[in-house]
């Protein structure tokens, strides 16, 4: 017999569909975000990685609908599920998709750390974020506030009463963690999460963030530009150029065994991620105008394989091997490039070494 709760618990809360937005900007049209299509799994950790504009944030913000006015969405479906429902997230409505915004699907904003309100203690902060969906009374509100602060390892007391400025830059990264999590959401969108912070404490915010979602059972979908990160934190990473994602897969697949061009770029680019490449090697060019976009690939400008056919036809994402697809017409060439690669430097990919 089937198991409901089975069926349930392996839904994927979140399914994107070609999903187009643009920006309309002085200059004309730009193409942020181009036929993104992707599945958000239970408990998952999924990364988006990709040089700066390629249109991580903007994907981010289009799926809590938190775009500026002069953007807009011009194709596809944002499926969300919980429990059995699923609900069309862009045909929600005022309050409906208010309460999409914060109690199904919180985001923490890639400059958050300024976007706490100056003169408000962070108890208000916190109590107002409560009141706007849930009906509790101040006392529940303050042990709701005070077991997050505890749970993001503050001391609530201390913590609660203060205002802003009176926190260090990683203690507002963590309450900021916990207001998004004070309405227990099923999914956590975090852009940037550790950037602002200096290396130890990223580290324990990335320590923190494990244990949380171990705990709690959220999945997270976090943007980075740093793949160090995207290595320590992500279950599956996606590879994002110029507004569309051209590769995605298992963070070891995605760090070991890349097949586009570029993800291959960006790893050999960055020293931290391995520890292994011996010599580091930048991409050339810089990425291309997302109003004035090249035909075909649109890295093909940049790409060491690029061929006549590159310039004319765009790839799409295409299945290669389990729980792997890439956008790229020279696969094989890459796969091959980077095994040679990691050859030279000794390592040898999982479940190759028979
Ligand atoms: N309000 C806006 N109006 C017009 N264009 C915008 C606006 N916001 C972003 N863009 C453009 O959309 C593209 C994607 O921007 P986005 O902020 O999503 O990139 P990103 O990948 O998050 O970059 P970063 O790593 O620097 O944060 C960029 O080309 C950017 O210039
Ligand atoms: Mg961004």
């Amino acid at each position: 017999m089937k198991d409901e709760n089975a069926t349930i618990w392996d839904t994927n809360p979140l399914s994107v569909r070609n999903l187009w937005v643009e920006y309309l900007g002085e200059r004309g049209m730009v193409k942020a975000v181009r036929g993104v299509t992707f599945d958000l799994r239970p408990r998952e950790s999924l990364a988006f990685i990709g040089e700066s504009g390629c249109g991580k944030t903007t994907l981010g913000l289009a799926l809590i609908r938190l775009l500026v006015k002069t953007a807009r969405i011009s194709q596809g479906e944002i499926l969300y599920r919980r429990s059995g429902r699923e609900t069309a997230v862009l045909k929600l409505k005022g309050r409906e998709m208010r309460h999409f915004r914060w109690c199904e699907c919180a985001m923490v904003f890639q400059s958050a750390l300024n976007a706490f309100n100056p003169v408000l203690r962070i108890r208000d902060q916190m109590y107002d974020t409560i009141r706007a969906h849930w009906r509790m009374s101040q006392s529940e509100m303050r042990e709701r506030a005070l077991s997050l602060l505890r749970h993001v390892q503050l001391d609530p007391e201390r913590v609660i009463d203060s205002y802003p400025h009176e926190l260090s830059g990683g203690m507002r990264q963590r309450v900021l963690l916990a207001m998004s999590l004070l309405l227990d959401p099923q999914i956590i969108i975090l852009d940037e999460p550790t950037t602002a912070l200096d290396i130890l404490t990223q580290r324990t915010i990335l320590e923190l963030l494990k244990s949380l979602k171990a705990e709690m059972g959220f999945s997270l979908m976090f943007i980075s530009h740093d793949l160090s990160i995207a290595a320590e934190l992500a279950d599956r990473v996606a590879t994002m150029y110029a507004g569309a994602i051209v590769e995605l897969g298992l963070v070891y697949d995605i760090f070991y065994r890349p097949a586009h061009p570029y993800t291959l770029g960006l790893i050999r680019a960055v020293p931290t991620v391995t520890g292994d490449f011996q010599d580091l090697i930048s991409i050339p060019g810089s990425p291309p105008d997302l109003i004035d976009l090249p035909t075909g690939c649109k890295f093909h400008i940049r790409c060491p394989y690029a061929t006549d056919r590159c310039r004319q036809e765009e790839p799409t994402l295409e299945p290669y091997g389990p729980d792997h697809s890439v956008a790229c017409f020279h696969v094989d060439q890459v796969r091959r490039d980077a095994d040679a690669i990691w050859e030279g430097t000794g390592h040898v990919a999982a479940g190759e070494a028979a």
